[in-house]
């Protein structure tokens, strides 16, 4: 049977259609953002530079991209000043140090166009705390020393609010759980866990 064009299709959009989802921990794929959810607000056939206005912690910031460009190249080469919690390491959707909340939910910002997250509140690492005021999840991440070469700090810290959110006093197992989707080549695993259940108690407390 001849396969039409469309099964061919080979472009990055349709890439990012099918690994979304495939793509993601099992853990957080329930609440990852997807495509499918995505409203069709966008025109379907976009090309040259387009102008769009992000919703990134909070403030409205302008940015001209390709439809191609997916949201975590505009956050970190796009935007100025640029936004660089987010770090690229797979580019692929299986690591995740791009992880950012869209609409409170986590998502792999190398996985959506940034043409798709338009309407949608962004948060990043930066829009949880500061240096001088941290939340207690960066607060825990400092004083359990849960981290080493730091790439995939920002994706945990970012999980792991959003996930205390949702469950305010998770068990060991709950938190190994929800960080699935986010893998640590240096190996900090216990020292990420521990904070993650000290920052629990200290929001409780
Ligand atoms: S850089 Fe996005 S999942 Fe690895
Ligand atoms: S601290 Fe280096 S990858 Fe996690």
């Amino acid at each position: 049977m001849t396969k039409s064009r469309e099964d061919h299709n080979p472009g990055r959009r349709k890439f990012l259609k099918g690994v979304g989802i495939a793509g993601a921990g099992a853990a957080i794929a329930d609440h990852l953002w997807t495509e499918a959810e995505a409203q069709e607000k966008q025109p379907t056939t976009l090309s040259g530079n387009v102008k769009i206005t992000l919703d990134v912690n909070g403030s409205p910031r302008d940015v001209q991209v390709e439809p191609r460009t997916t949201l975590l190249n505009a956050l970190r080469n796009h935007l100025e000043p640029a936004v660089t919690g987010p770090k690229l390491v797979c580019d692929v959707g299986t690591c995740g140090a791009c992880t950012v909340l869209l609409d409170g939910k986590p998502a792999y910002s190398c996985l959506v166009l940034a043409v798709d997250a338009v309407n949608r509140k962004i948060t990043t690492v930066e829009g949880f705390g500061s240096p001088e005021s941290p939340n207690a999840v960066q607060a825990a991440f400092v004083e359990h020393d849960a981290l080493m070469c730091g790439f995939c700090t920002p994706g945990f810290v970012t999980t792991i609010s959003a996930y205390l959110k949702k469950n305010p006093n998770p068990s060991l197992d709950e938190v190994r759980e929800a960080c699935k989707g986010n893998f640590c080549r240096c190996g900090t695993y216990p020292r990420v866990f521990e904070a993650a259940l000290a920052a629990a108690k200290a929001t409780a407390g």
